[in-house]
């Protein structure tokens, strides 16, 4: 698997928080099969991160306006992989769904980036391709989610999931980027969100604090920010930090949120 120092040696935006959430996810995602997809290459600094995750025969599918494949095969091999099973097409991804066998593709992806246009339509009519193609238990990634430069690529995602509730959930929101899972997946997704996420990210050397500030009453995504002291590792809902809420409620297991509260407590008195 590619180190950070490697993927670093290839230009574009992918960054460390990045890197270690992709990370968490994508080990989280060892024992299920799936193709890769990407839209927005650029040099191939995610899409170096992704060939460093593909097993076995499945396929690393690259979609840019723009390909330099000899660039990217070769910042791949930068970061320690050789370049295999990529399937590269340069389009537009309006015409994806010309240029792809979307039977042969249906419900097959385990991973989709969509980091291209950053326009409204474009990520919009992006969503309506990943719906056909990312498995029951896949990813899909959207770029630059509350990114004040392209409110867009906001208003347009939740448009989509309130058009087409039964189609993708958002369950995380990290570093510029939005989670979504496809709906059965939820728990999945939100038990290792729960239980596995902090620990793998302290692992890869990055400390943050994942917010869980709500529940499956209403958007029940989670936030992952730089580390914040008073919150510690995981953090609840403001009035309620010590759990985590999912069907049943989960107790945080957090020694400083309780040193903390008991401090407070006590000197209040
Ligand atoms: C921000 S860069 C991608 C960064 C890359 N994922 C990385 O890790 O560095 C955006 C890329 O999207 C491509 N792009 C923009 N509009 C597109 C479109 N409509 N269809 C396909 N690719 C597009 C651009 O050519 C550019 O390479």
């Amino acid at each position: 698997m590619p180190s950070y120092d490697q993927i670093n040696t290839v230009p574009g935006w992918f960054t460390f928080q990045s890197f270690c959430v992709w990370r968490a996810f994508l080990e989280e995602q060892a024992t299920i099969t799936g193709d890769l997809f990407e839209i927005g290459v650029w040099k191939g600094r995610s899409a170096s991160m992704l060939a460093g995750y593909r097993k076995g025969d499945e396929k690393l599918i690259l979609c840019d306006r723009g390909l330099d494949e000899r660039e990217i095969c070769e910042s791949i091999r930068r970061t320690g992989t050789e370049p295999q099973n990529l399937v590269f097409i340069e389009a537009f991804s309006i015409d994806l769904p010309a240029r792809l066998d979307l039977k042969a593709m249906h419900h097959t992806v385990r991973w989709c980036h969509i980091d291209g246009e950053h326009t409204g339509t474009a990520v919009y009519r992006e969503m309506e391709l990943a719906n056909q193609i990312v498995s029951p238990n896949g990813l899909l990634v959207i770029d630059d989610f509350f990114s004040p430069r392209y409110p867009a690529n906001t208003t347009e995602v939740i448009r989509y999931l309130e058009k087409n509730p039964h189609h993708f959930r958002l369950v995380a929101v990290a570093f510029n980027k939005a989670y979504l899972c496809r709906p059965e997946s939820v728990p999945r997704y939100m038990d290792f969100l729960a239980a596995g996420m902090a620990r793998s990210m302290r692992r890869y050397g990055w400390k943050a604090t994942i917010f869980k500030t709500t529940g499956p009453w209403d958007m029940d995504a989670v936030g992952i920010e730089e580390f914040v002291d008073a919150a510690g590792i995981q953090v609840g809902p403001d009035d309620n930090p010590q759990y985590w809420h999912m069907i049943q409620q989960r107790h945080i297991w957090s020694p400083w949120l309780h040193v903390s509260r008991f401090l407070k407590r006590t000197l209040r008195r």
